[in-house]
């Protein structure tokens, strides 16, 4: 168990469990033997509210068995599975392997189902509402989290419904992403870009690109600092998949929009993490998942506008 960081901690641990369940037991015996000196009516003396006395019987025998009985069962369950300090227990269960077992066993029970799917070119698949019905569900559980429910994203969670793509919008390239999970890398530029005047002129610039607002005469002054940005945004600006590079030509903004963002992003640049799935999803519910992604932006072939 990796939540002990030193084994005294296990045998402290253990040790409070056994010392606990034995205070119930002395507990039993204590109360078992003292005697009550009450009255001869069979009550303990005490008298509340005028007429209300506190009766004097001892505990009914079975009720004192049950307490033990449990006390005994405590230690047969302590042997048998884990709960005292690391200690694993005889029979060897976790309920981590439980876990696992269920998860295997519901995979084995929908292989068919996603059989028919992987045996299909995803861009079939995405035109199978059933698939796509799977897929929605495999989206909200695994993905929704980061990228919404609607899978339109936020800042620095991009939107997989608008046909823009970072690293690459085939199937593909969407199944490599979800499998392997991607990283955004940018470096502070501000360094290489000159000036804090500089770096203005280039984010300016950078806003030119798309038609945005911006200052033209800071634009063309920022033109030739742009080749710094050139190694990953292309010349053009109109990005590199291979790098993950955005597009910066096509006012589709990850990291927000204008001259303040632009310039935060030259000045700290920026590490975004699309975490890998492969451990978490099988490669039939990858396939589904790609399908249905590159569906939310692409029409399937033999599907109805
Ligand atoms: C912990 C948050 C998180 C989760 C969960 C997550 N993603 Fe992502 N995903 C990201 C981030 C952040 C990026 C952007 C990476 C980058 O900037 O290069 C991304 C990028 C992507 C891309 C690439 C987009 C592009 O423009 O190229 C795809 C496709 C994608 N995710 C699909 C999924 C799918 C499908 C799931 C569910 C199985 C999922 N993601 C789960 C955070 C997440
Ligand atoms: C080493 C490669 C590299 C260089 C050099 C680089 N960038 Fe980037 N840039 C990236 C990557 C990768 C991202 C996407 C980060 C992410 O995945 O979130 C990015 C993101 C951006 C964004 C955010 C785009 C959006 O949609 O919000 C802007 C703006 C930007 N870069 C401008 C620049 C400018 C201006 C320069 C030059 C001064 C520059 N970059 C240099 C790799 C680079």
């Amino acid at each position: 168990m990796s939540d002990f960081i030193t084994p005294s901690w296990s045998l402290y641990v253990a040790g409070m469990t056994v010392a606990s369940i034995l205070a119930c037991l002395i507990l039993l015996w204590l109360t078992a033997r003292k005697k009550i000196v009450g009255a001869d009516d069979n009550t303990t003396g005490h008298v509340f509210d005028e007429d209300i006395r506190e009766g004097n019987n001892p505990m009914p025998r079975w009720w004192m068995w049950l307490f033990v009985a449990t006390i005994v069962f405590s230690f047969g369950y302590l042997v048998a599975y884990p709960g005292l300090g690391s200690y694993q227990g005889e029979l060897g269960w976790s309920s981590r392997a439980e876990y696992e077992a269920e998860v295997d066993r519901s995979n084995r029970e929908l292989a068919p189902l996603y059989a028919q799917f992987t045996a299909r070119k995803p861009e079939e698949v995405a035109g199978d509402p059933q698939a796509m019905a799977i897929g929605e569900r495999l989206f909200m559980n695994n993905c929704a989290q980061c990228h919404g429910s609607d899978a339109r994203g936020s800042k620095g969670f991009p939107n997989l419904a608008d046909g823009d793509w970072l690293h690459g919008g085939s199937p593909q390239k969407i199944a490599e992403t979800i499998k392997g999970g991607r990283q955004g890398a940018m470096p502070p530029m501000a360094a290489a870009v000159g000036s804090a005047d500089d770096v203005r002129n280039v984010a300016h610039y950078v806003l030119s690109l798309s038609n945005s607002p911006h200052d033209s005469v800071r634009a063309q002054l920022g033109k030739s600092k742009f080749t710094a940005c050139a190694a990953c945004h292309g010349m053009d600006g109109k990005g590199n998949a291979a790098l993950g590079a955005p597009n910066l030509t096509d006012d589709v903004w990850l990291h927000g929009w204008g001259e303040q963002a632009i310039v935060a992003m030259i000045n700290n640049g920026k590490t975004n993490v699309m975490p890998a799935q492969a451990g978490k999803l099988t490669d039939a519910q990858i396939h589904v998942l790609a399908s249905y992604v590159w569906g939310l932006s692409n029409r399937p072939p033999g599907t109805k506008p």
